[in-house]
Order: C-alpha cells, then sequence, then structure tokens
C-alpha cells in the first residue's frame, strides 16, 4: 500500500510540473502604446510539425469571452469578430503552419488595457491553448511645463497613462502629499490623463516636478530656480524711482539756498571772520550794470 501510494504522489507532481511548465512559457505580457500597434506573440514553432489539415480552426478571443479573430478552414472568418475588435487585427495566415499564432491588434485603444487573449488550436475537434497574451495598455507623459506666478508653482503635464502621482522635489527633500495640490482629469476621447500639482514656494528654491510612468519606466521632470519675488522686485523700483530724483531736488535745494556752502566750514576750522565774498559778489554785479562808474 505504501509503496502504490508514493507512486501516485511522484506521478501527480510529475503531470502537475509538466503543466505548470508549458503554461508559463505560454503566458506572456506585452506593452500596448495607445494609437499604435501591439504584437500579441504567440510562437508555437517548438510543437511537433503543425502541419494543419482544412478541419482546422484558430480562434483568438479574450476572456469576456469577445472574438478577435477567427481562422477557420483555410481562410479568415469574420462573421464572429466582436465589433470592438473590428478593423483592428491582422495575423500572417502563410506563418500559421510554421507554428505562428502570433496576432497583430492595431491601434491600441485605452480600453484595451488588461485584455487578455487566448489562442486555441482545435484540430480534428480537439482543442489546445496554445498562447495567452496580456496587453498592458501605456502612454507616454510629456514633460511636464512649468508656470510661476505670485509664489506658486503649476507643473502640468498631459498624454499619460496610467495615471500616476507627480513628485516634488526640492533641495534633496520630497515633498509629502499634502503640500501639492493635484488635479487630474482623463480625455474622454483618448482616456489617456492631464495632471496639473500646484505648491507654494520661496525664493531661491530649486524644485522638480517629476511623472513616473510605472509600465513603462519612464520619468519625465523638469525643474525651475525661484526668481525674486514680484514684490520685492517692485518695491526696489519704487526705492529707486523716488530716491533718485529726491536726490537731484536735495542737490539743487542746496546748491541755490548756499552757493557758498563751504564758507561755515571756513568758520568753523578758523576763529577769524573772513571778508565777506557776498558783498563783493553784490559789487561786481552793481558794476557790471553801471560800467561807467
Ligand atoms: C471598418 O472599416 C470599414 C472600411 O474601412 C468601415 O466601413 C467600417 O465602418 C469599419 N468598422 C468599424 C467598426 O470601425
Ligand atoms: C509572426 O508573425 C508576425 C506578424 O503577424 C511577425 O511580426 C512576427 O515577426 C512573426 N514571428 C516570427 C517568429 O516569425
Ligand atoms: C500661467 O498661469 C497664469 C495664471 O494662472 C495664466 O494666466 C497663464 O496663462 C499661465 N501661463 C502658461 C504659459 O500656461
Ligand atoms: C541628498 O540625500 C542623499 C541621501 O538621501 C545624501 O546621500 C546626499 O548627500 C544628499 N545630498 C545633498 C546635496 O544634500
Ligand atoms: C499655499 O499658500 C496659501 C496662502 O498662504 C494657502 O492658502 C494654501 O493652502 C497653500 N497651499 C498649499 C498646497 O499648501
Ligand atoms: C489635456 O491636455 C491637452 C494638451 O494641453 C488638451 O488639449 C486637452 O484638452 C486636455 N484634456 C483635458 C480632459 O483636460
Ligand atoms: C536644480 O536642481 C536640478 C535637479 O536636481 C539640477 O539639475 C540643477 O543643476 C539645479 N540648479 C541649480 C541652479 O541649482
Ligand atoms: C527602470 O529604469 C531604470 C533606469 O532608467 C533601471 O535602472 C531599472 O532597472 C528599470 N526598472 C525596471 C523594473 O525595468
Amino acid at each position: 500500500v505504501n509503496v502504490e501510494l508514493r507512486f501516485n504522489y511522484c506521478l501527480f507532481f510529475y503531470v502537475l510540473k509538466v503543466i505548470s511548465v508549458v503554461s508559463s512559457t505560454k503566458e506572456q505580457t506585452v506593452v500596448g502604446i495607445i494609437g499604435q500597434p501591439v504584437l500579441l506573440p504567440c510562437d508555437r514553432s517548438t510543437l511537433a510539425t503543425p502541419n494543419y489539415p482544412t478541419r482546422t480552426r484558430i480562434y483568438w478571443q479574450d476572456l469576456i469571452p469577445r472574438v478577435l479573430h477567427v481562422f477557420k478552414d483555410g481562410n479568415e472568418e469574420y462573421e464572429h469578430q466582436n465589433l470592438w475588435y473590428k478593423n483592428r487585427t491582422t495575423i500572417n495566415t502563410d506563418q500559421l503552419a510554421s507554428g505562428n499564432l502570433s496576432l497583430l491588434l492595431n491601434p491600441v485603444n485605452v480600453r484595451d488595457n488588461l485584455l487578455t487573449c487566448d489562442v486555441i488550436l482545435i484540430i480534428n475537434d480537439v482543442n489546445s491553448q496554445e498562447c495567452q497574451i496580456t496587453v498592458n495598455v501605456a502612454a507616454s507623459y510629456q514633460k511636464p511645463t512649468l508656470n510661476f506666478t505670485d509664489m506658486t508653482l503649476v507643473c502640468t503635464t498631459h498624454g499619460g497613462f496610467p495615471e500616476h502621482q507627480v513628485t516634488w522635489r526640492t533641495h534633496n527633500r520630497t515633498l509629502e502629499r499634502h503640500e501639492a495640490v493635484t488635479k487630474t482629469t482623463q480625455d474622454p476621447g483618448t482616456g489617456t490623463y492631464n495632471i496639473s500639482s500646484r505648491v507654494n514656494v520661496t525664493e531661491g528654491q530649486n524644485i522638480t516636478c517629476s511623472i513616473y510612468n510605472p509600465i513603462l519606466n519612464e520619468t519625465q521632470s523638469n525643474f525651475i530656480v525661484i526668481p525674486a519675488s514680484k514684490e520685492e522686485t517692485h518695491l526696489l523700483k519704487w526705492i529707486l524711482a523716488a530716491f533718485c530724483p529726491l536726490v537731484v531736488f536735495l542737490t539743487v535745494i542746496l546748491c541755490l539756498k548756499y552757493p557758498n556752502l563751504r564758507k561755515p566750514w571756513r568758520k568753523m576750522i578758523h576763529c577769524c571772520p573772513e571778508p565777506e565774498p557776498e558783498n563783493t559778489a553784490q559789487e561786481a554785479e552793481i558794476a557790471e550794470l553801471n560800467p561807467q562808474q
């Protein structure tokens, strides 16, 4: 009894192992970029020469299940194709016999995200699942643009998928989520995301805004060094604008009122009174007015 049990146990594990090895090679994940074609690869060329007889059917179908594509009795058949996949699928009929059961989906739509396609081969009413391909849909975020006004900085990026958080870094510190106000909108047409994030900044701060795409493992970022605030620039202008004419004005006043400004200083330095230059000036004026005298 004991020997028999052990045998069964081994057989069970042997079967399980074979199945799991085969299925893991059949499973694949691909990345599809929105608006571009994606190949759902299914390479069964390692199988015994698949010399398909006439009674061969191949189905590409998702898990709902909806039919993406059908190859039946030597021809492609569109009668059962789901409308969602209409005009978007291509197979290489010449390569089916050599085991290339790949399907091209073009263009990728945001709603294809996480589409899992099974490739089922039916020969003489015996069916086998050949491949299972899952599509992860993605789109690159654009390099963020930074708009600085009134000590707030707005970082904007658009056209990305899937949705992800914007991260801010300044002087080697990552800002906490509550320090930013983020707004995300999904484009109803393409399904891509526009993200804008706003933070308060300080003068001279070197601040970087980044957006990461987890599917593409891609980071887009941009940075800015915050200039001096507007109020202070204005204040400086005001001071300069007011100060320059004041200096000129005071100089003029002083010149007019004290034509001999050095006189009091002389008085202070030398204790003895000096001849009055004002009188001399007046006399000279009179002399000029009356040249005959
Ligand atoms: C598929 O393409 C044909 C011809 O270009 C067009 O008439 C039809 O509306 C398209 N169908 C879909 C579902 O896009
Ligand atoms: C299989 O066919 C697709 C087109 O449907 C092609 O792009 C791909 O390179 C082929 N793969 C191989 C291994 O030949
Ligand atoms: C920057 O933001 C200001 C105020 O929100 C806006 O008026 C301006 O058009 C924006 N500039 C750009 C280039 O987006
Ligand atoms: C930035 O932080 C890293 C560790 O988080 C540290 O090793 C590095 O010295 C810091 N650089 C500056 C310029 O502070
Ligand atoms: C930025 O500053 C304003 C005014 O001081 C404040 O109301 C706002 O909450 C701040 N924003 C953030 C994200 O901290
Ligand atoms: C996203 O941004 C693009 C480019 O700025 C713009 O054309 C589009 O209208 C925006 N979509 C939404 C839903 O805000
Ligand atoms: C600001 O930070 C960015 C990113 O860390 C760096 O590349 C850039 O040289 C810095 N600029 C200045 C002026 O410090
Ligand atoms: C993501 O990209 C970085 C460099 O750009 C690389 O070091 C890292 O290994 C990548 N991660 C994955 C999971 O591919």
